[in-house]
């Protein structure tokens, strides 16, 4: 078990060994945003490539025993500025701001807690989460009070009229808080040579409205019917209030999102199959059942067009022993297309010929199957994170062990692991090292391996341990003799010797 702030350490060590490095560091940075770097970019695309195979190469088996049919696109992240406001996010997608007028610090109203005087005499003392015993010294020194007279409420549930009560993190005196104001979570560019009202445009906050507004053309031009699926991976941006925990909340950030496109009426199984499919994925990529929760959105949470929302929440270091946000499983209804329908002029239903005939051998009138045979398909979206899930992966890799060769070290998955297999000659000496590189130049072409030459072997061994890579070779004296290799298995720590001609179907056989 790690101690300490595992966070801390799991930046540091994400900079150190060059996953994710903050973006223009070398300027100062920018808050909210971050670079992947070599290993970083290696265990994003993993993750990406076991999403896309599970969703769209090899979707999962239905509940008639038959494979979903499922395509991908790949959409503009700059779409006609009439998207997001048929989308509701030009009038919807804002956080609730407080401004502290005498700090100038900006806080989303939602993070915000308030200690309130249970007899309502006396000031309210607001504070961050994680910051409860700074306000409970506040109440003591400053209120000369105990905090057990007091009760904790988010600043949300406050009436306005007790705001001039407030005293704000980081002051002293009261009232300095505004009344919340919704901020637009929206980046605004500007499209062409004049920057107006006119050429204004947005970079995308979701991947999502991309495939609503394909929705007609896939339906045109491939041989998807309901129920189908469309899947997209790529960047979306939200200039977050208080981008934070690393790479957890940020301004740029990798979504992978399906719209499961189905008849209204069945709707309902189909929110539940996708839901224990997504539960089931991210066990397969090896993150651990206990880590994982559903939690089911209560009314007042719900986005603005879902109608029932299920989380599949993680346990972060910084959330433990309570849990946050991995997969938002929303069920849209027929909110996406209805409006773009109506903004855009065109029809998005759908004629349902299979349905048609049903109808017709059930002996239906002609009106009724008229009416029940165009619709507006219902939408179940499982929607993630890529970049959230890089987070996941590292936290739940991340393990500390004092006697090892790397007191830290990474259990990923092995296919996850952004390198496979380390190849190393014992000394960089008497044939060893042509014996590793010929190796080397064959496994390469199967796995992500690093041929390492240099240093002690331990030191080597640690260096792999601390970047996940679950298998070293290593080629020895014997090897020349024998032509057999050592195999470490970076868990255990076990060593097997291994026929030289032998390596790549042992690694294969526990890599693939
Ligand atoms: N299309 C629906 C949608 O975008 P969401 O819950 O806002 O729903 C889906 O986002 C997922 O995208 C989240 O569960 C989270 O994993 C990821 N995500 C959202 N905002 C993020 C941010 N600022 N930084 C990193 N990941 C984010």
């Amino acid at each position: 078990m790690a101690e300490g702030n595992v966070m801390e350490k799991i930046v540091s060590l994400c900079k150190r060994r060059g996953f994710v490095y903050p973006a223009s560091e070398i300027y100062g940075g920018i808050n909210g945003f971050w670079d992947y770097g070599p290993l970083g970019s290696l265990l994003k695309n993993n993750i990406r490539d076991s999403w896309w195979r599970t969703m769209v190469e090899a979707p999962p088996i239905g509940p008639d025993g038959h494979p979903i049919d499922m395509v991908g696109v790949d959409t503009s992240i700059i779409q006609n500025p009439k998207t997001w406001v048929a989308s509701g996010h030009v009038g919807g997608f804002s956080d609730p701001m407080v401004d502290d007028r005498e700090t100038k610090q900006r806080y989303r109203a939602d993070h915000v807690m308030v200690y309130v005087p249970k007899d309502k005499q006396g000031n309210a003392f607001a504070f961050l989460p994680g910051e409860e015993e700074a306000a409970e010294k506040k109440i003591k020194r400053d209120a000369r009070r105990n905090p057990a007279d007091y009760e904790k409420i988010p600043l949300t549930k406050l009436p306005l009229d007790q705001f001039g009560n407030i005293v704000a993190p980081a002051t002293k005196t009261a009232g300095t808080l505004t009344e919340p104001r919704a901020f637009n979570l929206m980046f605004i560019t500007y499209v062409g040579a004049i920057q107006d009202e006119e050429s204004k445009s947005y970079l995308r906050p979701e991947t999502a409205q991309g495939i609503f507004l394909n929705y007609k053309n896939i339906v045109d031009t491939t041989r998807v019917k309901i129920p189908f699926g469309v899947a997209q991976i790529g960047k979306s941006f939200r200039n977050e209030v208080t981008p934070r925990n690393f790479i957890f909340r940020s301004r740029e950030f990798e979504q992978m999102e399906m719209e499961f496109f189905c008849h209204p009426d069945e709707s309902r199984t189909w929110y539940e199959f996708w839901t224990a499919e997504r539960m089931r994925w991210w066990e397969s990529i090896g993150v651990k059942k206990e880590n994982l929760r559903l939690r089911e959105h209560e009314k007042d949470e719900l986005s603005h067009y879902s109608k029932m929302t299920v989380d599949i929440e993680y346990r972060y270091p910084f959330t433990a022993p309570d849990f946050g946000e991995l997969e938002g499983i929303a069920h849209r209804g027929d909110y996406d297309l209805t409006q773009h329908q109506k903004h855009s002029g065109n029809r998005l239903d759908y004629f349902d010929q299979e349905l048609q005939l049903k109808l017709k051998e059930q002996g239906a009138n002609a009106d009724e199957i008229k009416q029940k045979s165009r619709y507006i398909p219902h939408v179940i979206e499982p929607a993630s994170g890529l970049t959230r899930a890089v987070l996941l992966l590292l936290c739940e890799a991340y393990a500390e062990d004092a006697t090892r060769p790397s007191p830290v070290y990474l259990k990923f998955d092995a296919k996850m692991a952004p390198v496979k297999v380390g190849i190393f000659p014992l000394v960089n000496k008497e044939g060893m090292p042509e014996v590793a590189e010929k190796l080397y130049m064959d496994l390469r072409t199967k796995f992500m391996c690093e041929y390492d030459p240099k240093q002690s072997i331990g030191k080597r061994y640690a260096r792999m341990d601390e970047i996940g890579t679950p298998y070293c070779v290593t080629i020895d004296g014997q090897t020349l003799q024998d032509q057999t290799v050592t195999i470490r298995e970076r868990d255990t720590l076990k060593q097997e010797r291994v026929a030289l001609d032998k390596v790549g179907g042992y690694l294969s056989e526990r890599l693939t």
